[in-house]
């Protein structure tokens, strides 16, 4: 019997199955032979919401989550915020490595190169109402765009691959600002490619506000973008795999993948946080506003972790970080509240017993409200840092041969075969 296997037994046949194991995972698919009658399909694992079940191999991104542990490409998220860029993680997202200086130098003029974005986007971004949600917006944005490039089908062709990174990361932050300027009956400022990423996206949104484009506010973004660029196969990065599996053009995919971030258990979380800090006011309010989380009438949001067991390194990044933003703007009147709410929360039996601890959404609301950027605004901002990550993705599905389109089985739980019935007998 090989060592790399599991023996199983059926009790309903007593038939006996060697089951190969790799990297203490199994091949759903070889679970297939065991079957009572040889006409049965055989049999499946059950796992709604993929709880344990490993959809791909990738060598993106690293989570150990009992230890709090994120790094991209083999390098500690820590380093890579304190010490690198925004444009510079996103090439070693995606291509693997860090860039030397030639290669970085090479990247950014190509990013900036796909910087036009089409004329007639304009019309559309007129065509949204003000108060509309931005996310809304970004969503179609995005998906119009395949309308301008239809050589993004080509997903075969690495030339025209490259290209669409380029223009997915170049121009996701200009579509944001376009439609910021629109809500705010402003007119649009184009990109400024001799800025760096971070600083073009804010000077798109609030040209001539000096205190908005402070240094110290530009390096607190990049730092925000970096923390968000990837966390493997999350929800929307499996959206991206899995749109990506039927092979449509990448800003399909992309758009798709920013839907699932909208929803507020993914990366919509940061503006209910800011929403749930300001329903419960004060800190005198917080007792019972965790009372009502433990009757599970609300979720405490910006808590909680599918992989997370621990406090997320992101979250503990962020919360030092702030510091820095906080010199530039006075302090986030909130923050107190939001401080407090963890300090209570971490010494209660619900959160231990349960390992909760805030996630990344837990405090990025916090800053972002300080540098003056709209609520709705904040799942944006998540998104243009998350857009190289889904792109990375991509390209690792691309160029897996495991791989084919995405269609999982299901248990049907229906009515057997019956018949139709007239209206007027039923
Ligand atoms: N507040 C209160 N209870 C919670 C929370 C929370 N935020 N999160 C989990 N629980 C409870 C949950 O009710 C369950 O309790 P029980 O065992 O009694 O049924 C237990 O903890 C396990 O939770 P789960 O719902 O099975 O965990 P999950 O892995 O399915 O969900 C999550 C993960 C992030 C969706 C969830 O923790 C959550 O809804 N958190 C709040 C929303 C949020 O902050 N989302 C951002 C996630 S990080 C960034 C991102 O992905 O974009």
């Amino acid at each position: 019997m090989a060592k790399n296997s599991l023996t199983l037994i059926d009790n309903r046949t007593d038939k006996t199955y060697e089951i190969p194991v790799q990297d203490s995972t199994i091949r759903a698919k070889d679970l297939r032979q065991i079957k009572v009658k040889e006409e049965e399909f055989g049999m499946m694992s059950y796992d709604p919401s993929f709880e344990n079940t490993a959809s791909c191999k990738s060598s993106v991104t690293f989570i150990d989550g009992d230890k709090g542990i994120l790094r991209y490409r083999g390098f500690p998220i820590e380093q890579l915020a304190e010490h690198s860029s925004q444009l510079e993680v996103s090439k070693l997202l995606i291509d693997g490595e860090l860039p030397n200086t030639k290669e970085l130098k090479r990247w950014v003029q190509d990013i900036g190169g796909h910087s036009h974005v089409p004329e007639e986007i304009q019309n559309i971004v007129q065509a949204f109402p003000k108060d509309s949600h931005p996310m809304g917006a970004l969503i179609s944005l995005i998906a119009a765009l395949s309308t301008f490039y239809p050589d993004a089908k080509n997903i075969q062709d690495k030339t025209e691959n490259y290209h669409n990174i380029c223009r997915l990361i170049a121009q996701v932050p200009i579509l944001a600002a376009y439609f910021y300027r629109h809500s705010q009956g402003l007119k649009i400022v184009p990109p400024d490619n001799s800025l760096s990423y971070a600083e073009n996206f804010l000077n798109m949104m609030f040209e001539g506000d000096e205190k908005k484009l402070h240094p110290k506010i530009v390096d607190a973004m990049d730092k925000l973008l970096i923390l968000h660029a990837d966390h493997e196969q999350n929800c929307s990065a499996s959206v991206m795999r899995n749109v990506g599996s039927s092979e449509p053009d990448p800003y399909s995919a992309v758009s798709a993948a920013t839907s699932a971030l909208y929803g507020p258990l993914h990366g919509g979380a940061n503006e209910a946080v800011l929403q749930m800090l300001n329903e419960i006011e004060t800190k005198e309010n917080i007792p019972t506003f965790l009372d009502k989380v433990q009757k599970k009438e609300v979720k405490l949001m910006g808590f909680g972790h599918r992989v997370y067991k621990a406090y997320d390194p992101r979250a503990k990044y962020i919360k030092k970080a702030a510091d820095s933003v906080f010199e530039v703007t006075g302090t986030n009147p909130l923050l107190d509240i939001a401080l407090e709410l963890e300090s209570i929360a971490l010494s209660e039996e619900y959160f231990i017993q349960r390992n909760l601890y805030p996630n990344v959404d837990f405090y990025s609301g916090l800053i972002y409200q300080s540098m003056g950027i709209p609520t709705e605004m904040f799942t944006v901002l998540f998104t243009i840092g998350r857009t190289p990550g889904w792109l990375a993705q991509w390209k690792e599905f691309l160029a897996d041969t495991d791989q084919k389109i995405a269609r999982p089985r299901q248990v049907y739980t229906g009515y057997d075969s019956r018949n139709y019935i007239g209206i007027d007998k039923r």
